[in-house]
């Protein structure tokens, strides 16, 4: 018998392996390391050493143990099977380990990401003789009950079908058969791809389309495109991951992608036994139905958090591929930095800023690259897109630390959680003064034909009353709210209307939880109506205190909780508010007599002047 070639380890770092002697050593090899076959991946070659981090505790390992080649990079298996699944960062299904292996997992378990014995109905879209190119669809699969699983032409195949076999089958069978150039291929129901390398398309377009998050300050304040990027840096507890789970709960996208970076455990469960219970608002199907997990948790190997996100966005490439539109959150990126930072300083590599490694910045890029609104491949010329949400966790939420800073120079729309908002417990603690997003004028020119010619101008107005409320802020600490007009004021109580009765919004109220976009617009509408309503009767001469203290503010407050089956209630609410400012305008006495002497003239100017942003 012909002894296994094999290198061996001359040291042990932690989750770094310097191994030496092994045949033919390539960059993000994946080897086998130590007797108990713990999977590492190679990430530097000096010399004749090789630096392998390892996906496992390392524990027990020495000099002279063997480190086997396999010949392959860390590759994930895509087909069938993916979606409900929970996997860990290099895709071995955690349920599937914890129930084989009870739950100390044994370390070096080869456990494939596609479940090999179950079996699936494979419906061929193209026949024999066909003519195919990569990425045509070869037939499909119902993967769940929301999910159909496109079959497709592997990248860098093409040619013609001569066979293709309808029915039951597992995932290592072989469905089809296309002759090429280079002879017959079999191509099967799963397909394997290396995850540090982006799958092809055929090219990408500027996003358009609206991930509608059913957050409000998200959606109407600061919205998110299909294909875009966005982050959620936020200090400790101020509710990043409550807004991620959030987006992957109710994003109408088609396929969620959650990868638990670094995180606490108990977040993950939470999501595990949350989900299942959920009603996707879209397709009235368990949340699950359209979900893969990643979870690569705080008490889990640094090494394997490093490779959590390339597995994932892997993953969400492929569903892209098929013509599907994936959200993907990563929480959180400052995690998955510091493993970046502890294998980097492991490497005994020059440190950058803060102790990262001088190329932070193009790896975090080269990760948010992989987002984007595609046009896919295979002949119908279908789009796809991957929209990528990564939290980032400041120590001390300070801004201008290296993850934060590098992850703003690509990412298009900032929401920037505060300290502040969260104590006063105004949630989503998302600050509307310094957050943006950069597919605002886009998603704009929508809604007028989606929902209504007025919501961007509606928007403009909220946003300039809760500007002018900052800059009023400022007076009020120095002098007092009584050095403020009453049409100071009036901007004031609109400004918290905005606050308290839009933006802000309880993720774990039934109702509140989730805001259609014409919901959205709708309550929008009415908090502007009534300080669009006030202003004029204040204009007329109306007492402001009987304005601020009208009863309809109480229902106004309650307004978010209108179920979206009845959401004509907030329209006839904003007409009583329309009828109601006017009566408070009528019952001014002696209105019409009333001369403007030059002091009310000059107060109405002062309004006017206040509300021309308005
Ligand atoms: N939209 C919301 N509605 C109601 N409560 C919220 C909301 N967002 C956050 N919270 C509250 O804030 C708490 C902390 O939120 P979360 O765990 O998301 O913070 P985090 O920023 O992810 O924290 P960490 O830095 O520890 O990861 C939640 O447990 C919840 O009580
Ligand atoms: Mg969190």
């Amino acid at each position: 018998m012909v002894a296994e070639q094999s290198g061996e380890i001359v040291k042990v770092a932690g989750p770094l392996v310097i191994a030496r002697g092994l045949p033919d050593p390539r960059m993000y090899d994946l080897v086998r390391v130590g007797p108990s076959r713990l999977m590492g991946e190679i990430i530097e070659l000096r010399g004749e050493n090789a630096s392998v981090q390892v996906y496992e505790e390392t524990g027990g390992l020495g000099p002279g143990d063997p480190v086997f080649p396999t010949g392959g990079a860390l590759s994930v298996e895509l087909g069938p099977g993916l979606i409900e699944s929970v996997y860990d960062g290099v895709q071995r299904p955690l349920d599937l380990i914890r129930e084989s292996e009870g739950n100390f997992i044994t370390r070096g378990v080869e456990m494939p990401g596609l479940d090999r014995a179950r079996e699936w109905e494979f419906v061929p879209v193209a026949a024999e003789g066909d003519q195919v190119e990569e990425g045509d669809i070869l037939g499909t699969v119902q993967e769940t009950p929301v999910v159909e699983h496109r079959l497709m032409v592997p990248p860098g195949l093409g040619g013609r079908v001569e066979s293709i076999s309808g029915g039951t089958h597992r995932v290592t069978d072989t469905v089809a058969v296309i002759s090429t150039e280079r002879g017959d291929v079999e191509v099967g129901m799963f397909q394997s791809w290396p995850v540090r390398r982006a799958r092809p398309y055929r090219d990408k377009r500027s996003p358009r389309r609206q991930l509608v998050t059913g957050q409000r300050v998200i959606d109407t304040l600061f919205p998110l495109a299909m294909g875009g990027t966005a982050c959620i840096p936020g200090p400790f507890g101020s509710g990043k991951t409550v807004v991620q789970h959030a987006i992957a709960k109710w994003a109408n996208a088609d396929i969620i992608l959650f990868i638990g970076c670094g995180e606490r455990g108990n977040e993950m469960t939470d999501v595990l036994l949350e989900f299942p219970e959920l009603i996707d608002p879209y397709s009235g199907e368990p949340l699950t139905k359209r979900t893969v997990l990643i979870a690569n948790t705080s008490n889990m190997p640094v090494a394997a958090r490093e490779a959590s996100v390339y597995t994932g966005v892997t993953i969400a490439e492929y569903y892209r591929d098929m013509g599907y539109n994936v959200a993907l959150q990563a929480d959180s990126t400052s995690r998955w930095a510091e493993a970046l930072r502890e294998i980097s300083g492991r490497l005994e590599e020059m440190p950058g800023e803060e102790g990262y490694p001088a190329y932070l910045g193009t790896r975090l890029a080269a990760f948010y690259e992989r987002a984007g609104y595609a046009t896919c491949l295979g002949s119908d010329k279908r789009t796809g897109s991957i929209t990528v949400v990564g939290s980032v966790s400041p120590p001390g939420g300070d801004l201008s630390e290296p993850v934060t800073q590098a992850t703003l120079r690509v990412v298009k729309v900032f929401w920037g959680l505060e300290d502040r908002l969260a104590f006063r417990r105004h949630f989503p603690a998302i600050n509307w003064l310094i957050s943006y997003s950069q597919y605002l004028e886009e998603i704009e020119k929508r809604w007028s034909e989606d929902i209504n010619d007025d919501f961007k101008q509606m928007r403009s107005e909220a946003m300039s009353v809760l500007q002018r409320e900052a800059e009023l802020e400022e007076i009020v600490r120095l002098i007092g709210v009584e050095a403020l007009s009453p049409g100071e004021r009036l901007v004031m109580e609109t400004a918290k209307s905005v606050r308290e009765d839009f933006l802000q919004q309880n993720a774990f109220d039934e109702i509140d939880a989730y805001s259609s976009l014409r919901k959205q617009y709708l309550l929008l509408k009415l908090v502007m109506t009534f300080g669009l309503e006030a202003r004029k009767a204040l204009e007329e001469g109306a007492d402001i205190l009987e304005i601020i203290r009208h009863p309809l503010r109480e229902r106004i407050a309650s307004a978010k909780y209108v179920r979206e089956d009845d959401l004509e209630e907030l329209e006839a609410l904003t007409g009583e508010v329309v009828r109601a400012m006017k009566q408070v305008a009528e019952g001014v006495p002696g209105r019409e007599a009333v001369v403007p002497d030059s002091a009310a003239k000059k107060e109405r100017e002062r309004v006017e002047k206040i509300f021309e942003t308005y």
